[in-house]
């Protein structure tokens, strides 16, 4: 491995398959920065995260992990070039966390906005399990276990990378040494991280039902395009139709490589005469044309499990070595290596 290559530490936590909002917040950017050849690439799927609010559903997990190694596979990750590995089998991850726990408060914790949203989403109030409560510490944990400097995220986890480096600086002054690094975010282009749900909700997201699925196939896909939500005034063809807030166009934004043809589409929708039914038959054909090969490769890999097993596997493997390096360094400066 080499030294003073770049670190990328990332992932996702697996509570079901990937959809198209993963795709364009986050893993297209993983897999242009893996191809660049300047890092080291590690993608962690968070089981361990995961479980914080699933602990009664570990079934549900456990097969995610797998969805989510197929998907990871399919959009062209590839394990020659990144380590994929599983969070819950790198227990430096868990003696990390707890030496990381000491050096924050409970009120930043109740401060960081992403953790705050999803309490009040998934209505814990105080009954929030303390596991999750404190998942950015543990994801803290995750970050600077491979000393990773680079970490491609959707915009959601800004709050996350903030307390990694105050952990990172907290622990490298207390201790005085120079061992822990801080990370920065790689964010999408502004306007094309963020896709809304097929029912214009701000969000993509499981709960909502309103996703387009990595793994969907080309009926589900077309039926779903069909449904999306588009301009509610635009009623007979002949109307002047609304771009703004259109789903249709929000997509053809992120998803057309021929801008201009967008702009012309975009023109001729406001001006009236251009129907939703063909607009979305052409979002459709865009969307296809990026998402067959994915769907694809991703069946591909789906037949031969033995081989993402394999992957995960080796991949943890190579994590360990790296994380209990880095755990060593950190029971030295605490200086609780009584044994040697
Ligand atoms: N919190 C991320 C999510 O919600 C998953 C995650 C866990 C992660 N550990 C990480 C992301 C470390 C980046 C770096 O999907």
């Amino acid at each position: 491995m080499a030294e003073n290559k770049h670190v990328i530490l990332t992932g996702d936590r697996p509570t079901g398959k990937l959809h198209i909002g993963h795709y364009v917040g986050s893993l297209k950017n993983r897999v242009a920065l893996q191809n660049t050849g300047k890092y080291d690439t590690y993608i962690m799927i968070a089981d361990q995260q995961a479980l914080t609010d699933n602990a009664r559903d570990p079934e549900k997990i456990r097969r995610s992990l797998h969805e989510v190694a197929l998907d990871y596979l399919a959009v062209g990750i590839d394990p020659k070039k990144s380590t994929i590995l599983v969070q819950s089998q790198i227990p430096a991850l868990s003696e990390l966390t707890m030496h990381y726990l000491n050096l924050v408060t409970v009120s930043r914790l109740k401060r960081n906005p992403t953790v705050k949203t999803e309490i009040k989403q998934k209505k814990f109030g105080e009954s929030v399990p303390a596991g999750f409560f404190i998942y950015p510490v543990s994801q803290a944990a995750d970050i600077t276990a491979f000393k990773a400097d680079t970490v491609p995220v959707g915009d959601d986890q800004e709050p996350m990378l903030e307390q990694t480096r105050e952990i990172v600086r907290t622990f490298n002054r207390i201790y005085d040494r120079d061992i822990l690094v801080e990370p920065e975010g790689v964010f999408p282009p502004k306007g094309e991280g963020r896709i809304p749900g097929l029912d214009g909700n701000a969000k993509m997201s499981k709960s909502l039902g309103n996703c387009i699925y990595l793994s969907d196939d080309e009926d589900t896909i077309q039926k779903k395009v069909m449904s999306m939500y588009t301009d509610p005034t635009h009623i007979k063809v002949s109307d002047p139709g609304h771009v703004e807030g259109n789903t249709v166009f929000t997509y053809l934004d992120i998803f057309d490589p021929d801008k201009e043809h967008v702009a012309e589409l975009k023109e001729q929708y406001q001006a009236g005469g251009l129907g939703d039914v063909k607009i979305k038959r052409y979002l459709n054909d865009v969307l296809q044309a990026e998402l067959k090969p994915i769907r694809e490769r991703r069946e591909q890999y789906a037949d031969n499990m033995d081989y993402v097993d394999q992957v995960l596997k080796e991949g943890s493997e190579r994590a360990n070595k790296v994380a209990n390096q880095t755990l060593k360094e950190v029971r030295d400066a605490i200086g609780i290596n009584y044994f040697g």
